[in-house]
């Protein structure tokens, strides 16, 4: 991991690395395939951008016949590590959410305004189930209007990046995920 460190100088510790993430996400999906009969077909919505490297990892690893796949993005204003910002619905599914397993793929939850504004947003449109996955959950979040049913890991309150998170945009390609100092970003 020390070269790690060193060809990212703001990254101070690496919190769960790749072998770790993969065998967490296979992990995941068979819980997945546990909840769900096994002839239902899931619409699995991920929530971009964060959750784009999860969420295609995640769906390779389900064993079913019928998976569909659609994205939101939501975005707060401003790109950094404040949490005091508007959540906004910039991109929407494409695919009708009535009548389907939906299950949200978050990358992480940390306030759980984001969640609270999309789970809103897919509960109003009557899917027959909505569920949430989340790889990392922060444990601090008040007032969650849907508790993530299945989580990856708990996760340190450090801003994590890699793994589809990022600082300022930057660091989502890591196949890592690892803590980082506020610094510049
Ligand atoms: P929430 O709305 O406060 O729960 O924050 C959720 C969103 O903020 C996540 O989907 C991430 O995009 C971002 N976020 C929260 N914590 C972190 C972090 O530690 N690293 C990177 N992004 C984060
Ligand atoms: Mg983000």
């Amino acid at each position: 991991m020390n070269a790690v460190i060193t060809a990212y100088p703001d990254i101070t510790r690496v919190v769960f690395t790749a072998e770790e993430i993969q065998a967490r996400v296979e992990e995941l999906a068979g819980e997945i395939e546990e909840f769900y009969p096994a002839d239902a077909e899931l619409l699995v919505v991920g929530l971009l951008k964060g959750a784009f490297v999860f969420t295609g990892d995640l769906v390779r690893a389900l064993r079913r016949p019928s998976v569909r796949i659609d994205f939101i993005i939501a975005g707060l204003y401003g790109s950094g590590m404040d949490n005091s910002r508007e959540v906004q619905l910039v991109h929407d599914t494409s695919t009708p959410i009535e009548g389907r397993h939906v299950l949200l793929v978050e990358d992480i939850v940390d306030s759980g305004k984001t969640l609270n504004r999309i789970t809103e947003s897919l509960d109003q449109r009557s899917p027959a189930s909505l569920e949430i996955c989340a790889l990392l959950h922060k444990r601090i979040a008040k007032e969650l209007r849907f508790e993530p049913r299945f989580v990856g890991f708990d996760s340190p309150s450090d801003w994590l990046v890699g793994y589809g998170l990022d600082l300022g945009e930057r660091y989502r390609h890591l196949p890592f995920i690892a803590a980082i100092e506020p610094g510049e970003g």
